[in-house]
């Protein structure tokens, strides 16, 4: 192989290799978002998801979802429980997420709104416990085993918050949450919390820090968010709307999940989102990681795969339509332009403008420095068009800094790009966002999708993407080293053709092992663990190797595009001075390379190599087996101008190769 050190191609782009985040598979409630209670305000549609009451031996509390006096405007339903005699079964347990994760001696607090109504109610009693039982037949206040347990006292008869720290005595991965009362009377409850006090960077609403850190340590170049199909809703009434994830937690209403839904499995009817992770904390952890927010908006159309529903176009006036305060029952084009320009506003506005304000009043005076948004997900053909052109023109009017991500329709057989990106193209859209699921055979068949790509005009976005080793939305399908080593194989092209290819992001990025409806996904948890799958430390190695400037790697005429299984792409890193080559042994023999390197001037005498390799295509990691396939160091030696190393079968190899 020869890497052209003497004929340097494109910069490689800053945020080439970034994230994908969706609420898919509990990403957020239940897996990012460390929110240990279900439900907490009791709004979703049946209000009481998540909760059951205690059936006791000793009698009932009678119980109902009220709404007199709430707490506020958008939390305007609570539980109200009236207990006729005491005794210990008259409460309430929350199931969590698939369970509540605790560990021994960590730190929780909790927290809930009370208000005391007719008759004697004296205290809260607060559990954490395992359940001791499952089945049928009545759950009792006597059947868990508690790890942490206090007390709330001094209620009266105004709401109020009360807060207390709790520590588990013992390590759980399925506990819940108890409340009893005491004495007799009603007493109103709203707003319950679990939250743990270790979170990233020791935030009070922060997110779970063993999954921040993964991402963080991929050095992602950019954090794409909320979605995914969840931006569109399955109708428009239930798009994402980022004004409603924003503010005080207490008061974001929660909404059906666009996953809450029996596509793969059926193990999700209980799914919503809360919004504890909103727009505000996405841009945060953008920021915490150091990647690039980039936000997809709702175009004015709902999920293709559902209602596809459309907002009329015909009221849209441009920047000014619309309205910033409320939106209308039934909204047109004019609402969704109006939401991205406020968006922009409340990313990078001043303190004077009324949505930076809110920003700064969220503890953020500094701008989070949005360059880039997106409009619309997975949408394509004459309706996405009608609708992007007056959007994108408006944000362009009023931000013309502002880079625009656009959505791609898949290429028909044999051609670049569909009709609507050609479209877009001559509108001299920026960027183009492709979506590919297929075989790993298929991604190792596709690796030169951009070679004759034109070099001019939007950039190419590959903005989901995974192998699926069954099929396309197979439950069987693995995060195999399959599927991994194939789409390490087809980033040689994306790397190679830096001139086109602007970013890229694997999808879905994480996934709960007891509660998802799709796979395969880049990273998995349970309530305690976390693991990053051979994919991940595809997209790591990736990442964390982009380099500067993209080389060009020439192979024989008969070996080009990987036909004889090995897959080759190089970048110089002007940072380091090194020269960074990634090769892709997909065979089951080790092979020998010898690299030249024309143009280069001094060489140093070691190398690194990064390898991430196993004869086993089968090979997967797990939460008992999190580093069964992981990337291994080792040095090798460099000669004066070119180098020799052995690719192990089946391999990934990154070889630095220092500059001098
Ligand atoms: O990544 C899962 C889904 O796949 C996304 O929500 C959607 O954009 C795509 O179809």
């Amino acid at each position: 192989l020869t890497v052209q050190v003497n004929k340097p191609g494109a910069p490689v782009s800053k945020s080439m290799y970034g994230l994908f985040f969706e609420d898919i598979n509990f990403a957020a409630d239940g897996g990012l978002y460390p929110e240990r209670v279900k439900n907490k305000s009791f709004e979703t549609d049946d209000h009481l998801i998540g909760w059951k009451a205690l059936r006791g031996a000793a009698g009932l509390a009678d119980y109902r979802v009220s709404g007199e006096n709430p707490i506020g405007p958008t939390n305007n339903h609570f539980l109200r429980l009236s207990v006729a005699t005491a005794n210990p079964d008259a409460g309430f347990v929350n199931e969590g997420f698939r369970g509540m994760g605790l560990k021994q001696d960590a730190e929780y607090t909790f927290s809930i709104y009370l208000r005391r109504g007719a008759g004697n109610i004296s205290a809260l009693n607060v559990t954490l416990e395992e359940p001791g039982r499952s089945g049928p037949g009545p759950e009792t206040a006597a059947s868990g085993r508690a790890l942490a347990q206090t007390q709330i006292t001094g209620l009266t008869n105004e709401w109020k918050k009360y807060s207390v720290v709790m520590k588990p005595t013992g390590t759980a991965a399925r506990a819940r949450l108890k409340l009893t009362v005491e004495g007799t009377g009603t007493l109103d409850l709203d707003v319950v919390s679990l939250f743990p006090k270790d979170t990233w960077n020791k935030r009070e609403n922060g997110l779970r820090p063993d999954i921040v850190q993964l991402l963080k340590d991929m050095k992602p170049g950019f954090l794409r968010f909320p979605g995914g199909c969840i931006v569109e809703g399955r109708t428009l009434a239930q798009r994402y709307q980022w004004k409603e994830t924003i503010g005080d937690v207490a008061a974001r209403k929660p909404m059906i999940n666009r996953w809450n839904t029996e596509f793969i499995n059926k193990f999700t009817p209980d799914y919503y989102q809360s919004f504890g992770l909103g727009f505000f904390e996405y841009f945060q952890l953008s920021e915490d990681i150091g990647a690039e927010p980039l936000p997809i908006l709702n175009v004015g159309m709902a999920c293709q795969f559902n209602s596809a529903e459309l907002a009329p176009i015909s009221a849209a006036k441009g920047p000014n339509a619309g309205t910033s305060s409320s939106a209308p029952e039934e909204p047109t084009l004019d609402t969704f332009i109006q939401d991205a320009l406020d968006l922009i506003e409340f990313a990078n506005g001043p303190a004077s403008s009324p949505w930076g304000a809110k920003r700064v009043a969220m503890g953020h005076p500094a701008p989070f420095n949005l360059k880039m948004i997106g409009i619309g997900n997975e949408q394509w053909g004459p309706q996405y068009l009608a609708r992007y052109e007056p959007f994108a023109k408006a944000v362009k009017a009023k931000y013309p800094a502002m880079q625009i991500v656009s959505s791609a329709g898949p290429a028909p057989d044999g051609a670049l790009f569909d009709a609507a990106t050609k479209q877009l193209r001559e509108w001299k859209a920026e960027y183009v966002d492709e979506h590919y699921y297929a075989s790993p055979e298929w991604f190792r068949k596709n690796v030169g999708r951009y070679d004759n790509y034109p070099t001019t005009g939007a950039k190419i976005f590959a903005g989901e993407y995974a192998a699926q080793t069954v099929g396309i939305a197979s439950p069987d399908n693995k995060n195999s080293w399959d599927a991994a080593i194939s789409e390490a194989a087809f980033m040689t092209g994306l790397e190679r053709n830096a001139d086109k290819v602007a970013m890229a992001s694997y999808a879905p990025m994480l996934a709960h092992v007891d509660a998802w409806q799709w796979t395969p996904n880049m990273i998995w948890f349970d309530n305690l663990r976390t693991y990053g799958t051979p994919n991940y430390y595809v997209q790591k190695l990736y990442a964390t190797n982009k380099g500067t400037t993209m080389l060009p790697v020439q192979r024989a005429a008969n070996a080009a595009n990987g036909t004889d299984n090995l897959f080759a792409s190089a970048v110089a890193d002007d940072g380091t001075g090194d020269i960074v080559v990634k090769l892709v042994n997909y065979s089951a023999s080790a092979r020998p390379v010898a690299l030249s390197l024309p143009g280069v001037k001094k060489l140093g005498k070691t190398g690194k190599a990064t390898v991430l390799a196993s004869t086993d295509l089968n090979a997967v990691n797990s939460l008992d087996q999190p580093q069964n396939l992981a990337p291994q160091e080792s040095t090798f030696k460099v000669s004066s101008s070119n180098v020799t190393y052995t690719l192990a079968p089946y391999s990934l190899t990154v070889l630095r190769i220092p500059g001098k």
